[in-house]
């Protein structure tokens, strides 16, 4: 028997049932190792089509492919043992129908081993969540700000901000909670918008730029340690590594020109004759 405690992992139910009680606590992943820093704090890791802009240097998210998300949630899965993972479904994956959102999502489940998928939208997804989640496969929704729809937005503004579109957001949370989400992202929008939101439905509102008002919160993994140099205004920096990582590479560039590292005592294994 293994001598290593077993450890279970966080399901998308087990989420669920935090609605209105502990706040969940969640940020993105994209490699196995930041999933081994942080599995300990996060209930969930999203490995989010972010690292499209975060990692490949894109201007959106729009050009990530469904290979690329399956290849860092496999590693973010590797990387972690207690926090559920959630992979999102890029742009392309699962918009045309049902049927091609399951088969996506299908891959998704089946090759990285995660516990749940992301997809963007509102009442216009809920037929798709439905078909999805009847089907044994565990949604988490994206309302308020959906970033792959940056190309029909103009830009990645609050969103909102008239009286007037408030019962239109509410109306996509009670949509994609009564289709079978398990939880729902709530991107961007203020804090009386965001309350309103949580009050009206019977799962956890997961908020980025959406106040304290939601369930629980998540960011973007390298906002949040200073890596970024375009950081959201709602986000509270607790870290600086970018600058951290320049002054290292600043330092060892000194010693290498300096030839001021110590010479190591290296063994090297004897040669066999
Ligand atoms: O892709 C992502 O990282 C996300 C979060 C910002 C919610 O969708």
């Amino acid at each position: 028997m293994s001598v290593q405690a077993q450890v279970r992992r966080l399901t998308a139910p087990d989420l669920r049932a935090r609605k209105g009680g502990e706040p969940i606590v969640s940020l993105t992943a994209y490699t196995a190792q930041m999933a081994r820093l942080i599995d300990g704090v996060c209930d969930f890791l999203l490995v989010g089509d972010s690292l499209g802009m975060v990692m490949q240097g894109f201007e959106s998210t729009v050009p990530v492919p469904l290979e690329t998300m399956i290849a860092q949630g496999q590693a973010v899965m590797r990387g972690s043992r207690r926090a559920l993972v959630v992979v999102d479904m890029p742009f392309g994956s699962y918009e045309e129908s049902p049927q091609q959102a399951f088969r996506s999502a299908a891959r998704v489940l089946k090759e990285t081993g995660c516990g749940a998928v992301k997809l963007e939208g509102g009442a216009y997804m809920a037929e798709t969540i439905r078909f999805l989640t009847q089907r044994g496969v565990p949604v988490l929704a994206h309302i308020g700000l959906t970033p792959q729809a940056i190309n029909a937005l103009g830009s990645f503004r609050a969103q909102g901000r008239d009286r007037e579109s408030w019962p239109g957001f509410v109306a996509d949370a009670r949509a994609v909670a009564d289709a079978g989400a398990f939880a729902v992202v709530v991107e961007a929008v203020a804090e009386p918008l965001a309350r309103e939101i949580t009050q009206s439905v019977s799962i956890p509102t997961i908020g980025i730029g959406a106040s304290p008002a939601c369930d629980g919160q998540i960011l973007v993994i390298d906002d949040l340690l200073g890596l970024t140099d375009r950081t959201p205004k709602f986000v509270r920096r607790y870290a600086e590594l970018g600058a951290a990582a320049t002054q290292a590479a600043q330092s060892y560039a000194d010693d290498v020109r300096a030839r001021a590292f110590p010479a190591p005592e290296h063994t090297y294994p004897e040669r066999k004759a």
